[in-house]
């Protein structure tokens, strides 16, 4: 573990403000100007290691506003996690997949607010300043049966889901960090803006409509929860602090219990064609005998990782750090999670992600 060393008289007052890394303790003895070596943050947490927390926590935050539109829509509302009252007709839609989806969609829901709340208060522990989404909470939301009316961070009606993680986990010769590339299994979901909650009461009114969003929501669980699963062994790569490591190894895991459901579940999808706007979903029994399709073909094939000399591996994928925290936001942009949002929204969680990129194992890191 490398030593942390305070320089205090090189530190303006401003630049430790700004970051919202320092303790106000940190910042008394920077003003003061003690130059004996002291910790920027409790138990030698780095720099960098917070930077990664922090985007962590504003991952989670935008993970846990959009759970909870599901779950007031497609889930169990009650004390464990508040919101909303259910939409029958969806939930109904939701259950031909699984009967105990909105149990699920309850339980994914509980843990993401887990995650933020455990995230801020332990940077808050170290002396960091936690993440505040508030601001950004500013969309429209769904106006249907069940839904709460808040405003929100996330826009779950215009999405364009990718679902290449099917077609991923499931190749035996391909890996992303290699170059590898993989076909969506429901190419209709790249190709528009699709909701994946109602609306508005007005998307109740028919049932093949209904089962086409409620069939985009179980494949976007998995495509978020997927992410979830590559981003934690990603930046874990990049931590220094052995206690900030134990936290992403285990949370990480949690993420890919959550994909595991989903990528179970979503092979369960009633096929349906959206009369209003053409999205098709096949029926899943029509990939049997096709190794990169079969719906119950849910645990990762080995494929090759690190490098082909090696014999394949049954690994997550993608683990890259490179960019791993710019990337993930990306990827969330791409998909119109986002659609509605202000620049600043942007410029902050840009901001983030740039600095979680720039942490080193070993290394201090940067203050601001
Ligand atoms: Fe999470
Ligand atoms: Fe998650």
């Amino acid at each position: 573990m490398p030593q942390i060393v305070q320089k205090s008289r090189s530190v303006s007052r401003r630049s430790v403000v700004c970051s919202g890394l320092a303790a106000p303790a940190v910042i008394g003895t920077a003003l003061l100007g003690d130059a004996s070596p002291a910790a920027a943050f409790r138990d030698n947490v780095t720099f960098g290691d917070v930077h990664i927390l922090r985007f962590l926590a504003a991952l989670e935050i935008i993970e846990a506003d959009l759970w909870e539109q599901y779950n007031e829509i497609y889930g169990i509302q009650d004390s464990e996690v508040l919101g909303g009252s259910g939409n029958p007709t969806f939930t109904k839609a939701l259950a031909r997949l699984d009967a105990d989806m909105s149990q699920y969609v309850h339980d994914n829901t509980e843990d993401e607010v887990s995650h933020f709340m455990f995230l801020n208060a332990y940077l808050q522990s170290k002396g960091a300043r936690p993440i505040d989404l508030g601001p950004f909470r500013n969309l429209v939301g769904s106006s249907a049966a069940g839904s709460s009316g808040k405003k929100r961070i996330t826009n779950l009606m215009q999405l364009t889901v990718d679902t290449s993680w099917w077609t991923r986990y499931r190749s035996r010769t391909a890996n992303p960090d290699l170059g590898g590339t993989f076909a969506p299994v429901i190419p209709g979901l790249l190709n528009g803006k699709f909701p994946a909650i109602p609306r508005n009461n007005g998307d109740v009114a028919n049932s093949d409509h209904v089962q086409a969003i409620a069939n985009t929501a179980a494949f976007h669980f998995g495509t978020i929860e997927q992410g979830g699963s590559s981003l934690y062994p990603q930046l874990a790569q990049r931590v220094t602090s052995p206690e900030v490591l134990r936290i992403l190894l285990s949370i990480g895991p949690t993420e890919t219990m959550h994909f595991q459901t989903w990528s179970d579940k979503a092979g369960n999808m009633i096929a349906v064609t959206d009369p209003t706007n053409g999205l098709m979903f096949p029926d899943p029994g029509s990939f049997d005998g096709n190794e990169d399709l079969q719906a119950n073909l849910i645990m990762p094939e080995p494929t090759v990782f690190l490098s082909s000399s090696f014999p394949v591996c049954s690994i997550i994928r993608p683990t890259e750090t490179d960019d791993a925290a710019a990337r993930a936001f990306a990827g969330l942009k791409a998909s119109g999670l986002f659609i509605g949002q202000s620049d600043s929204f942007f410029a902050t969680m840009n901001d983030l992600a740039a600095k979680a990129d720039r942490a080193r194992r070993g290394e201090q890191g940067e203050r601001d």
